[in-house]
């Protein structure tokens, strides 16, 4: 839905093949946690490449209200944004309430940030948005110190935060595999004495950890278990800031890579595509079930590695996909769930339970899209299962839940299947890949 109320509803066709070069926008979690960390930080953070969507552009505003200088300028004819920080533990009281719109990365890792400071802010955001469980973030908080002041049903938004006057570092083990938790309170951590230690039975994305030793914190990660980690930073650092380069979503870049696996003829190249290995678990599954993805031009920027990525049409086969990969690609399994569909056999889909409080509750709108398309789903306990035939009839309306990712899927699913998909609502595509529509047409899709 736009602001003005109405619904944007958008038909995708089989198209002939998708070929071309494209640069998908700026990795939203590295663009949500510069702005974050320019804000703490003392001196000027210029970045490069941020993803001007609606979820990061509510981050900046919210960065605004609580002191820090934001500011869009023209830098030698690129666009750089420009943060001048307030200083660890340094926020002011916001005199609105701070409206986060679609995104709960913001919003939980805003709570985090503010919750290391002496003031009161008040969360709000979409109907979406205020659904979803925020008891996971204010549990840690409190436990640092900062005092619920007012909140809805079970935690939820809108609630008023009051950080904490003398932030405790605490020792936390997170009870789901989530960046959005361990962000949080490692932002909180910022403000306490001594060391805030995290420990997680399964690693998920480290952004928060890589872009805090860039601003010169003291932040040490360590294998803990088979696949989790401890992550322990020292509080009251004095942070700098510094220069950040964006790299291009891979959670964005999984759309147009799926429609050029599905659709027959297509050759497309993605420059500067993020590759850290706690975000590539869907190019790994990919692989697994036979898709062309080359990777070449690998770099390092500030810790996080990125490539060009050549994807191909492919023939796939259907696979299992283990639970201890979901938090590298919790973001990507509706648009996998259309490379299921395309794939000869069946997929196994294993440990979804946290797709249940994203931005819609995706393992039933993943099942959804799909049936209503003509593709045989089931829901077992907290896996996916997709029938691949090789082909998709198509032919359904999808909803689209206030969810981005639901839409794009949907969309990316038309490009290939026997007859057009209809998304009911475009609208929320906005808040993480605005040029969505016109980049998947200039690579030859047929939306309408
Ligand atoms: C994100 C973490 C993930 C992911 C979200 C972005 C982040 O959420 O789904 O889109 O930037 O930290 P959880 O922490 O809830 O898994």
């Amino acid at each position: 839905m736009t602001l003005s109320g109405q619904t944007m509803p958008l038909e995708a066709r089989k198209c002939q093949s998708l070929t071309g070069r494209v640069r998908v926008p700026g990795d939203k979690s590295i663009s949500h946690r510069a702005l974050i960390l320019g804000a703490l930080a003392v001196g000027e953070t210029r970045i490069w490449g941020l993803l001007e969507g609606e979820d990061v552009l509510n981050t900046a505003r919210a960065m605004q209200a609580l002191g820090a200088k934001v500011e869009r300028t023209d830098d030698k004819g690129g666009i750089a944004w420009s943060v001048r920080g307030v200083g660890t533990s340094g926020f002011a009281t916001p005199q609105a309430p701070l409206d986060f719109g679609n995104s709960g990365t913001g919003c939980r890792l805003v709570m985090g940030a503010v919750a290391g400071c002496p003031i009161r802010a008040a969360f709000d955001g979409d109907g979406s948005l205020r659904s979803r469980p925020m008891r996971r973030i204010l549990d840690p908080l409190e436990l640092m110190g900062a005092r619920v002041i007012s909140q809805s049903d079970g935690g939820r938004l809108p609630l008023t935060l009051e950080g904490a006057h003398d932030p405790l570092p605490i020792v936390y083990r997170t009870p789901v595999a989530s960046a959005q938790i361990k962000s949080a309170v490692l932002l909180a951590g910022l403000s306490a004495p001594g060391v805030t230690t995290v420990i997680e039975r399964e690693a998920s994305r480290d952004h928060t950890e890589l872009m805090l030793k860039h601003f010169g914190a003291d932040i040490v990660s360590v294998a803990d278990e088979a696949h989790g980690r401890r992550i322990s930073l020292t509080g009251q650092p004095e942070l700098h800031g510094a220069g950040v380069t964006v790299p291009a979503d891979p959670s964005s870049a999984a759309f147009p890579i799926v429609a050029a696996l599905i659709t027959a003829g297509s050759d497309i190249v993605l420059d500067d595509v993020m590759t850290n290995p706690l975000r590539t678990g869907l190019f790994v599954t990919l692989r697994e079930m036979g898709a062309s993805i080359e990777e070449s031009e690998t770099r390092l920027d500030a810790g996080e590695p990125m490539a060009q990525l050549r994807v191909r049409a492919s023939k796939l086969r259907g696979v299992e996909v283990p639970a201890e990969r979901a938090p590298s690609m919790i973001d990507e399994y509706l648009v996998l769930s259309v490379a299921a569909a395309f794939a000869e056999g069946t997929t196994v889909m294993r440990g979804l339970h946290e797709l249940r409080v994203k931005e819609s509750d995706r393992l039933e709108a993943a099942a959804a899209m799909l049936r209503v398309n003509g593709v045989a789903v089931e829901i077992a306990g907290d896996d996916l299962i997709v029938e691949g035939r090789g082909r998709v009839p198509g032919g359904g309306l999808v909803t689209t839940h206030m969810d981005h990712r639901i839409a794009m899927s949907a969309l990316v699913m038309g490009c290939a299947s026997d007859a057009p998909v209809k998304v009911d609502d475009i609208a929320f595509i906005a808040t993480s890949f605005p040029d969505f529509v016109p980049m998947m047409q200039r690579l030859g899709a047929d939306f309408a």
